[in-house]
């Protein structure tokens, strides 16, 4: 079964995602989630084969071959605290990396907070936006995994096909992560992150290692030494101060 078709009876078989929004080709799934979230009251996915104008984290181009990948903008309306909203990505990330990781014979790892590697090569990538108006929350985590990807030095991209194994099939590959991505939202509503933060952490590639870390404000070397029970990263930096990273860009 090809990707459209593929995510069209994998949103039939959801709970959360029957409203679906699927384009051959799109600007970006993530811009149009934001200008139909008026149309909406629940929960729906905007999907495409390509995007002519996907974005990534820090205003950075999402290449978006066509019909070479998933890209897919969930939005979902929770009743949570701000401070819970820390724990979301952390949860999202579990969820695409159990579905990536059962159709790999390979080693899979999540750098902290929003890239999937695979062998050294990132294979997914996701941003998260909170928009709130009245008293509607909305979150809007647009997801791009590439799947049949050509092989790609320079942005040290990959695609899961590449590391596949013989039971990997877009038709089950795309029903997998919707259905974990709401596995994993319903435990992101009912637990903390703390109920999952072992399981996260042996996936991290950051801990123990000196990185390079990019913020809105500030840029800075630092070592990782942990994920705490808030899903925050800690680091100690070069004068041996002890910093809690929220978000951020990281590089080694
Ligand atoms: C990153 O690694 O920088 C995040 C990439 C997120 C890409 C996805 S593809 C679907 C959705 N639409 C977009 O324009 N971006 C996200």
């Amino acid at each position: 079964m090809n990707i459209k078709n593929s995510v069209k009876v994998a949103s039939e078989n959801s709970k959360y995602f029957k409203s679906l929004i699927f384009k051959d080709t799109i600007s970006s799934t993530q811009t149009i989630a934001k200008e139909e979230l008026k149309n909406y009251k629940d929960e729906f996915l905007v999907a495409a084969l390509t995007q002519t104008d996907g974005v990534g984290r820090f205003k950075r181009n999402w290449e978006s071959p066509n019909d070479k990948g998933f890209y897919g903008s969930f939005v979902f309306r929770p009743n949570v605290s701000r401070e819970k909203l820390i724990e979301f990505n952390l949860f999202i990330a579990l969820a695409i990396t159990k579905t990536i990781e059962s159709f790999i014979d390979y080693d899979i790892k999540i750098k902290w907070p929003n890239d999937i590697y695979i062998e050294g090569k990132k294979v997914c990538g996701f941003l998260t936006e909170m928009i709130k108006e009245k008293e509607q929350l909305s979150i809007i985590c647009g997801i791009g995994i590439n799947l049949f990807n050509e092989r790609s030095e320079v942005e040290k991209k990959e695609s899961i096909e590449r590391f596949a194994n013989d039971t990997f099939n877009v038709k089950d590959f795309v029903n997998d992560l919707i259905h974990n991505i709401e596995k994993y939202y319903e435990l992101f509503l009912s637990k903390d992150f703390k109920s999952i933060r072992n399981e996260y952490i042996s996936y991290s590639v950051v801990l123990g290692n000196r990185i390079k870390i990019t913020t809105p404000s500030e840029q800075f070397y630092a070592k990782a030494i942990d994920i705490d029970d808030n899903g925050i990263l800690v680091v100690i930096n070069d004068d041996g101060y002890i910093k809690k990273v929220i978000s951020a860009d990281i590089e080694e």
